[in-house]
C-alpha cells in the first residue's frame, strides 16, 4: 500500500510512515489546538519534499488570514499558488447557511441542501484536477453541519465524505472536537482514520497532546504523545508520553526547548 507521509516532524513514525494513500482522514481539536497548522504543513511538506500538489479548502477563515498565519512558519503559500502547486477555494459560510435556512423554511430540504453541498464539492474538484493535486485539507467539516436536524446533518457528512473519497486525493478533515466523549459523531465512524488533538493543564502547565484514535490497516501509536505548535510548525513528540503508564509527565518547557534546537 503506498503511503503519503504527512511531513510533521515526529508524526509520520506513529502511523508507519504515513497516511494510507487516497484515505480521508478525520482531525478533531479544540478551538488553537493546531488544526489549520497541521492541515497547512501537510500540504506545504507535500509540495515542498514530496512535489505533491495540494488544495486548501476554507470555509471560515479568508485565504489572505490563511496565508499570513503561514508566512509566520516561513511558508510562503502564494508563491506555491502562483506555480499552480497549491489552491486555496473558499466555501462562503454564509451562502451556505443561507441555503440551509431556506431549504428548512420552504420545507424542500433535500433539494437545497443537495444543490449547496453539489456546487461546494463540484468547486473543490475543479481545483483538484486544475492543479493535479494529490493530498486535499478540508477546514472544517463542523461548518457543513448547521442543521438543526441530526438525520439531515448525518445525510450531508455521509453524502460529503462519500464524494470526496471518489477525488483520488488523501485527505485530511478537521472538526471541532466532540463534546461528548461517549457519543462519537458520523464522521468519526467513517473516516478511514482519528487524529485527536488535545489541550489540557497538569499542575497549572498548558500540554498541547496528540492520540491516534484510529488509523484503519495500520499499526499506529496508542499513546498520548505531547506536541508543540513553534515557529516552523507542529512537532510531535512520538518518544514521549504525556500520561504513559509510567505517568511520565512530559515538560512543556522541555518541548519548547527541543522546538527550538530543531
Ligand atoms: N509561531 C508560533 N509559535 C508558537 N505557537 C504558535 C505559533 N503560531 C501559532 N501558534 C499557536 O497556534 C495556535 C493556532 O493554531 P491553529 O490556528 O492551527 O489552531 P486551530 O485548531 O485551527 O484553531 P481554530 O479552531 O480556532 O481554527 C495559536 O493559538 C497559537 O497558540
Ligand atoms: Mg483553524
Amino acid at each position: 500500500m503506498a503511503r503519503v507521509p504527512t511531513g510533521i516532524s515526529g508524526f509520520d513514525e506513529l502511523i508507519e510512515g504515513g497516511f494510507i494513500e487516497n484515505d480521508v482522514i478525520l482531525l478533531t481539536g479544540g478551538p488553537g489546538a493546531g488544526k489549520s497548522t497541521f492541515g497547512s504543513q501537510y500540504l506545504y511538506a507535500g509540495i515542498m519534499n514530496y512535489n505533491e500538489p495540494g488544495v486548501y479548502v476554507t470555509f471560515e477563515e479568508t485565504p489572505a488570514r490563511i496565508m499570513r498565519n503561514m508566512w509566520r512558519h516561513g511558508w510562503d503559500m502564494e508563491r506555491l499558488i502562483k506555480e499552480n502547486k497549491l489552491r486555496i477555494i473558499r466555501v462562503d459560510p454564509i451562502a451556505y447557511d443561507r441555503y440551509i435556512m431556506r431549504s428548512m423554511e420552504t420545507g424542500q430540504q433535500g433539494d437545497h441542501e443537495n444543490a449547496t453541498l453539489e456546487t461546494v464539492l463540484k468547486q473543490i474538484y475543479a481545483s483538484v484536477t486544475e492543479i493535479d493535486a494529490k493530498r486535499l485539507f478540508i477546514d472544517s467539516l463542523t461548518s457543513l453541519k448547521i442543521s438543526p436536524d441530526p438525520v439531515h446533518v448525518r445525510h450531508i457528512v455521509l453524502e460529503f465524505i462519500k464524494n470526496i473519497e471518489s477525488f483520488d486525493c488523501t485527505t485530511l478533515i478537521t472538526s471541532e472536537i466532540n463534546k461528548d466523549p461517549e457519543n462519537f459523531s458520523v464522521e468519526e465512524y467513517l473516516a478511514e482514520g482519528v487524529i485527536c488533538l488535545k489541550v489540557f493543564r497538569i499542575d497549572g502547565e498548558r500540554i498541547r497532546s496528540l492520540e491516534i484514535l484510529k488509523m484503519r490497516g495500520v499499526k499506529h501509536d496508542e499513546v498520548l504523545r505531547p506536541y508543540v505548535i513553534s515557529d516552523k510548525g507542529i512537532i510531535v513528540y512520538s518518544d514521549h508520553s504525556v500520561i504513559g503508564k509510567e505517568a511520565d509527565v512530559f515538560s512543556l518547557q522541555r518541548c519548547s526547548i527541543l522546538g527550538e534546537e530543531d
